[in-house]
């Protein structure tokens, strides 16, 4: 294990941006993570937990330890129709999607083709198409930083909300996630039920899609929508669909007749950040080195030589025009560093 100094993470955020960390290792074992916080001038720095980077705007350099999760290692254990799916840290969240559709391990399918690590995914409870980390979480392993020891968490100690963890809110930044056990079924019942899925199988003359098909279609209407991080730099969605009472989306609906919205449980309305930003004339807008994307007003996009700081002030600017045409205060998913 080698802890490097000034080490550049331009490779290392989908963003692209520039941005330097003091210190950097690259995290292969759990066993790493005891060497190296037993180590009191590590144990004091700043700390940062990186996976691919795909969920992170730096707007300044890192001036602390940056900790890179590149532990691997993918298995499964079958238990009647019930299969344990477990995966390091550092697999690719999408190898571990392809992983399961090839041994057709099912419920994870409709989360085809996110970027980023398994260790971030239930950090914000990812989720797209109709399913969330949740579904299919079945308990993790996590490094607690101040004690060296490593607890297991429970779906329950997890408490997932959408886009939420325990990991972002209470305990943010004092566990390092190693490995992830995921619940999936041999049984393969298709969730078709989100936007697009439907129009896509019809069109290719599916009528029983089987798990394979439905990962293709999922991965196909996320190519046609969203920026490919390695020609484009962005992080996905760069703000929450905000989540309102049912009175204020009643109020709104008055002047906004076709509002695109969502339920969110009883009493709630989820709003379409996209829709709103896109009302607001920034859709596929080209400001500076930013912007956002033509097919997909919820994603910021880096043209080229963009700065986390010049993406940050175009955030801030979008949170202000549809703050002052909707009275809604988007809340950024991304993580400013
Ligand atoms: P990073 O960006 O490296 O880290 C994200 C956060 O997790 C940080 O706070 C970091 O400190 C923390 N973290 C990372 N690893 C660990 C660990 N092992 N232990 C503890 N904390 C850790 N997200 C969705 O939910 N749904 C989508 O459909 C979706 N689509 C996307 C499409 C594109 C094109 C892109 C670029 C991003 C998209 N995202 C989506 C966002 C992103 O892919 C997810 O948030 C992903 O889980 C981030 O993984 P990462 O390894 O890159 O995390
Ligand atoms: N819409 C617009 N204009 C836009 C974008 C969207 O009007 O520019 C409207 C359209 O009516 C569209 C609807 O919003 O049909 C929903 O759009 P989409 O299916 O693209 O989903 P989203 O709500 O914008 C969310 C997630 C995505 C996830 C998709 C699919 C959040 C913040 N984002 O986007 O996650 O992939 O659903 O499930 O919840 C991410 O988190 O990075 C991410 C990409």
């Amino acid at each position: 294990m080698q802890v490097f100094e000034n080490f550049s993470l331009k490779t290392l955020n989908t963003f692209g941006v520039e941005a330097s960390a003091d210190y950097f290792v690259d995290i292969e074992k759990e066993e790493q993570l005891q060497e190296l916080f037993s180590n009191d001038s590590y144990q004091n720095l700043p700390r940062l937990v990186l996976g691919g980077g795909s969920n992170m705007l730096f707007t300044q350099n890192f001036k602390g330890l940056v900790v890179h999760l590149n532990i691997h290692g993918l298995s499964a254990e079958i238990h009647g129709n019930d299969v344990f799916v477990r995966a390091g840290a550092g697999v690719i969240w999408n190898d571990l999607v392809n992983y399961c559709v090839d041994n057709e391990f099912a419920g994870i399918e409709n989360l085809s083709l996110i970027p980023g690590s398994v260790g971030a995914s239930p950090v914000q409870n990812i989720g797209a198409y109709g399913v969330e980390l949740q579904d299919v979480f079945h308990s993790c392993r996590a490094f607690e930083i101040s004690t060296g020891k490593i607890k297991v968490f429970t779906k329950e100690d997890c408490a997932f909300s959408y886009r939420e963890s325990v990991f972002k809110s209470s305990l943010k930044g004092l566990f390092i996630i190693t490995e992830v056990t995921f619940k999936l079924s041999k049984i393969f019942q298709p969730n078709v039920s989100y936007g697009a899925i439907m129009d896509e199988l019809t069109k290719r003359g599916i009528n029983q899609a089987n798990i394979s098909q439905l990962s293709q279609v999922i991965s196909h209407i996320r190519v046609s929508k969203l920026p490919d991080p390695t020609t484009i730099g962005n992080a996905g969605s760069f703000f929450k669909n905000p989540i309102v009472p049912e009175s204020t989306f009643n109020t709104l609906k008055i002047k906004f007749a076709d509002m695109v919205h969502f339920p969110a449980g009883e009493g709630y309305v989820k709003i379409s950040a996209g829709w709103l930003i896109e009302q607001c004339g920034w859709k596929g807008k080209v400001v500076g080195n930013t912007g956002t994307w033509k097919n997909q007003a919820l994603v910021l996009v880096n043209h080229g030589n963009a700065s986390g700081d010049e993406i940050f002030r175009f955030s801030s600017a979008i949170i202000e025009s549809v703050n002052s045409k909707f009275g809604i205060l988007l809340e950024r998913e991304v993580n400013i560093i």
